[in-house]
C-alpha cells in the first residue's frame, strides 16, 4: 500500500488529500500539521475551512484510508510520498523583504524529513514557491541524507477557493515536474500513477522542475492581469459612461480571450495572486530584468489602485466625509463560497474608510468576528504565518461591529459597501434596506452584484464598478 504524508493541513493541504483519499482506495493518507487546534477541526464535525463538497469527501474517508494528526515525524517517517503545503509568506524584513518568499517553515519541514526518514522518499513541493526551491530543498536533503534518497517534485496546485472540490475532480491540468535522471522519471511516474486514479492521462502534463514552478507563478500572474486589465478599463468606463460588463462580453466573445475571469471587481484578493506575482518580480529583479518585474508589478499596481479608487468614491459622494457615519461592509472573505480572508480586498477598503473615521458595521455569512477583527488588526504581510504563530485575538476596534445579517448591518447606515459576491446579497430587500436607513442612502457594488436601476428606482444612489454613473457623482471625480 502506497502512504503518503502531507505536511500542512491548510487550504490546499486539506481538501488535496481528502480528494486523493476518496479517488484512491488503495493509498493511505495522512496530513499532520503543527497546529493542535487545526488537526483537531480536522477530526470534528467542524472543520476548519468552509469549502463545499469538502464535508462529504472527509466523512466518507477519514478513518480509514485519511487520517489528521499531529505526530508529524512518525507519519513522515512511515511514508513513500511526502508532500509539503506549508506557509511561504512574503518576507517582512531582510533581504528581499516585500516581494520574496520566506522559506523558514518550507526549510525546516526539508530538515525534518531527512532527520526522521529511515527509507527512501519523493518529497513533493505543493506550495508555491519560487522557481529553483526545489533545487534547495534538494540540498538540505541531500546534505543530510544518511544514504536515503529523495527525490524532489514540483506538483502545483491549480485549485480555486469555493470550487476546490471540483477542480479537484476535474483538474484542466495536473502538473508534476521532476528530475530528467532514470531515478526523476520514475519518481515522476509514482506520482502519476496517483492521479492516474481519476484524471485522465493526456491531463497529467510532465516537465522539468523549473519549468513546473514557474508555471504556477505565470499561471497566477496571467489570471491576476486579466482582473487588473478589466478594472483598468472598468475606471475609463466610469470617466467615459461605458458599461464595463458590456466590454467585458464583446471583448470576451473573441474566442481567443475567452469569457472567463473578466468580472471588473474592487480588486483580487486570496492567499495567491499578490504573493506569486511578487515573487515573479522578484526572481525578474535577482536575473537582471527590470522591465519584466516593472511590467508584472504593475499588475499590483492597478489593482491598488482599484480598492484606493473605491474608498474615495464612497467618502467624495457622501460630501468628502465619512466621519462618525456608520457604513454597513457586505461582505468580507476575497470571494463567495469561502470563509478565508487572505488578502481580501475588504480589509483595504475597511481600512481606507476607518482612517476617515467612519463606523462600520460588518456582515459576511462565513467570516468570524474574531476572525475580522484580527484581519483590521494585522499588518500587511503577516497573514501567512503559521495559525499558532499568528497574534491572539486583539482587542476589538470600537468603530467596527460585527453584524448577524445584512439588515441588522444596515440599519441606521448611511452607505452600503458590498465587498463580496454572495449569491444572497442579490436577493435581499433593498426597499426594506432603504427604509432603514439615513438619506441619502447610498450603496457602493464593489461586485456588481446589483442592479443599479432597480436601486434607484428605490431611491438609493448608487455606484456600482464601472457602470454609468449616478448624476449625484458625476461631478465628483475620485481618481485614486
Ligand atoms: C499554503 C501556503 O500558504 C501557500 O503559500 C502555498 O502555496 C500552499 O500552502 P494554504 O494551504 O492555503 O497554502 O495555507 P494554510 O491554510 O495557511 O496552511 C498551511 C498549514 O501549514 C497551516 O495549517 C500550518 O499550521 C501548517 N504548517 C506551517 C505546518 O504544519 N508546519 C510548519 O512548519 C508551518
Ligand atoms: C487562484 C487561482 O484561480 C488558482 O488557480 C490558484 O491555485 C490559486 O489562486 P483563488 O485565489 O482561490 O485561486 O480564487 P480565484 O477564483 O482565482 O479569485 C481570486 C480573486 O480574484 C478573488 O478575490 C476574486 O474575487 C477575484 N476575481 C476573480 C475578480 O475580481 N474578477 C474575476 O473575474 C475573477
Amino acid at each position: 500500500m502506497v502512504k503518503i504524508c502531507c505536511i500542512g493541513a491548510g487550504y490546499v493541504g486539506g481538501p488535496t488529500m481528502a480528494v486523493i483519499a476518496l479517488k484512491c482506495p488503495s493509498v493511505e493518507v495522512v496530513v499532520v500539521d503543527i497546529s493542535v487546534n487545526r488537526i483537531a477541526a480536522w477530526n470534528s464535525d467542524q472543520l476548519p475551512i468552509y469549502e463545499p463538497g469538502l464535508d462529504d469527501a472527509v466523512k466518507q474517508c477519514r478513518g480509514k484510508n485519511l487520517l489528521f494528526s499531529t505526530d508529524i515525524e512518525k507519519h513522515v517517517s512511515e511514508a513513500d510520498i511526502v508532500f509539503v503545503s506549508v506557509n511561504t509568506p512574503t518576507k517582512t524584513r531582510g533581504l528581499g523583504a516585500g516581494k520574496a518568499s520566506d522559506l523558514t517553515y518550507w526549510e525546516s519541514a526539508a530538515r525534518m524529513i531527512a532527520e526522521v526518514s529511515k527509507s527512501d522518499k519523493i518529497v513533493v513541493e505543493k506550495s508555491t514557491v519560487p522557481v529553483r526551491t526545489a533545487e534547495a530543498i534538494e540540498k538540505i536533503l541531500t546534505h543530510n541524507s544518511k544514504g536515503i534518497n529523495y527525490q524532489i517534485l514540483s506538483n502545483p496546485e491549480f485549485l480555486a477557493e469555493g470550487t476546490a472540490m471540483q477542480d479537484l475532480f476535474n483538474p484542466d491540468r495536473v502538473l508534476i515536474g521532476g528530475r530528467e535522471t532514470p531515478e526523476g522519471r520514475k519518481a515522476v511516474q509514482a506520482l502519476k500513477d496517483v492521479y492516474a486514479h481519476w484524471v485522465p492521462e493526456d491531463r497529467i502534463l510532465t516537465t522539468d522542475l523549473w519549468s513546473a514552478e514557474l508555471s504556477k507563478l505565470a499561471a497566477n500572474a496571467f489570471l491576476a492581469q486579466r482582473i487588473s486589465s478589466i478594472n483598468a478599463i472598468s475606471a475609463l468606463c466610469e470617466a467615459t459612461g461605458a458599461n464595463v460588463s458590456e466590454v467585458a462580453y464583446a471583448v470576451g466573445k473573441d474566442s481567443r480571450v475567452g469569457p472567463k475571469f473578466l468580472n471588473a471587481s474592487v480588486g483580487f484578493g486570496g492567499s495567491s495572486f499578490q504573493k506569486d506575482i511578487l515573487n515573479l518580480v522578484y526572481i525578474s529583479e535577482c536575473n537582471g530584468l527590470s522591465a519584466v518585474a516593472n511590467y508584472w508589478y504593475q499588475v499590483i499596481q492597478m489593482n491598488d489602485y482599484q480598492k484606493n479608487r473605491f474608498v474615495n468614491r464612497v467618502v467624495a459622494s457622501m460630501f468628502n466625509t465619512v466621519s462618525g457615519k456608520k457604513i454597513a461592509v457586505l461582505g468580507f472573505a476575497f470571494k463567495k463560497d469561502t470563509g478565508d480572508t487572505r488578502e481580501t480586498p475588504a480589509v483595504d477598503v475597511c481600512k481606507g474608510l476607518l482612517r476617515d473615521k467612519a463606523t462600520i458595521s460588518i456582515y459576511d455569512p462565513q467570516v468570524t468576528e474574531d476572525q475580522i477583527q484580527r484581519d483590521l488588526a494585522t499588518n500587511k504581510f503577516y497573514w501567512d504565518r503559521p495559525v499558532h504563530l499568528q497574534p491572539m485575538s486583539p482587542t476589538a476596534m470600537k468603530q467596527v461591529s460585527i453584524a448577524w445579517d445584512a439588515y441588522e448591518a444596515a440599519k441606521g447606515a448611511h452607505g452600503v459597501c458590498i465587498l463580496t459576491e454572495w449569491d444572497e446579497f442579490k436577493e435581499l430587500d433593498y426597499r426594506r434596506i432603504y427604509n432603514d436607513m439615513q438619506k441619502p442612502a447610498f450603496v457602493f457594488d464593489g461586485r456588481n452584484v446589483v442592479d443599479p436601476e432597480k436601486l434607484r428606482a428605490i431611491g438609493f444612489i448608487v455606484y456600482a464598478i464601472g457602470k454609468p454613473l449616478d448624476s449625484w457623482l458625476k461631478n465628483m471625480p475620485a481618481v485614486a
